[in-house]
């Protein structure tokens, strides 16, 4: 059985139960975070913004918390975000897999800062995880939509209408400020990574003005759902054997992160 990875937003540490807070620091930065136990399986838990909010999108230690699961010898991470939706028929509450990614940050973060490696994220998310999660989803009678791309912008604002309307001409599905570098930084490191959103409002210009206030609303509506698929995917997760796409790079990193 593998140890499984959640990096989720505040709120959701009560997925593990008997968990115990930590705090681990290292070069890259401080993180708390909660150990315990899903379904018997053992899990971390990261809120990625800190347990009290505190780190804006700019400000998340990335590289601390992708580097805390490879110190606890975890590959298999599932990511939690709030995101907004580009299109009309993904209503706020739909719950959203992506498949691809668009990086619209400044955010330069990576691993091999003085290695000449330039890892593959032609497929930047694993298949075998999100097939595991849309299976689930199914199972439990919780609607998934799939096959969308993130944009990741920069935040901390939220985009104008023009923006918007240029990140769909450029293909776009969902827009959030995370997973950027969250989703690469997995990868680098040679973990198997994949990310549940949640919509939580509409993009600029698709609805009168975004409000904090609604998203937050609309997260606490749909907690139980997301809750619950990842509570009842991760011993699943736990135990498949997932083909080796993702982790190709697993040797190389703890070599540079020693
Ligand atoms: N834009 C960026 N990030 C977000 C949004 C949005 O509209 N909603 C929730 N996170």
């Amino acid at each position: 059985m593998y140890k499984v990875g959640v990096i989720g937003g505040s709120g959701f540490e009560t997925l593990i139960s008997e968990g115990v807070r930590k705090r681990d620091l290292d070069r890259y930065g401080s993180i708390d975070y909660t150990l315990g136990y899903v379904k018997g399986i053992e899990t971390v838990f990261i809120p990625r913004h800190g347990f009290k909010h505190e780190y804006p999108p700019h400000k998340i230690p990335f590289k601390a918390m992708i580097n805390l699961l490879n110190k606890l010898d975890i590959d298999r991470v599932i990511g939690i975000s709030a995101v907004g939706s580009l299109r009309e028929d993904l209503p706020p509450g739909s719950i959203a897999i992506p498949i691809q990614l668009i990086d619209y940050t400044i955010r330069r973060d990576t691993f091999y800062e003085d290695h000449p490696i330039h890892v593959d994220v032609s497929r930047p998310y694993c298949r075998a995880l999100i097939k595991i999660l849309l299976d689930k989803a199914e199972e439990l009678g919780i609607k998934v939509e799939y096959g969308l791309t993130y944009v990741a912008t920069e935040g901390p604002r939220f985009e104008t209408p023009s923006e918007i309307r240029m990140f769909k001409v450029l293909g776009g599905d969902l827009v959030g400020m995370t997973n950027i570098p969250e989703a690469i930084l997995a990868r680098e490191a040679g973990m198997h990574y994949a990310l549940i959103t949640l919509v939580t409002n509409y993009a600029a210009g698709m609805q009168d003005l975004i409000d904090m206030d609604e998203v937050y609303r609309i997260s606490k509506m749909r907690e139980r759902d997301i809750f619950r698929l990842v509570e009842e995917s991760i011993p699943v997760i736990s135990s498949s054997e997932l083909d080796d796409e993702c982790i190709r790079f697993r040797g190389r990193f703890r070599e540079v992160s020693r």
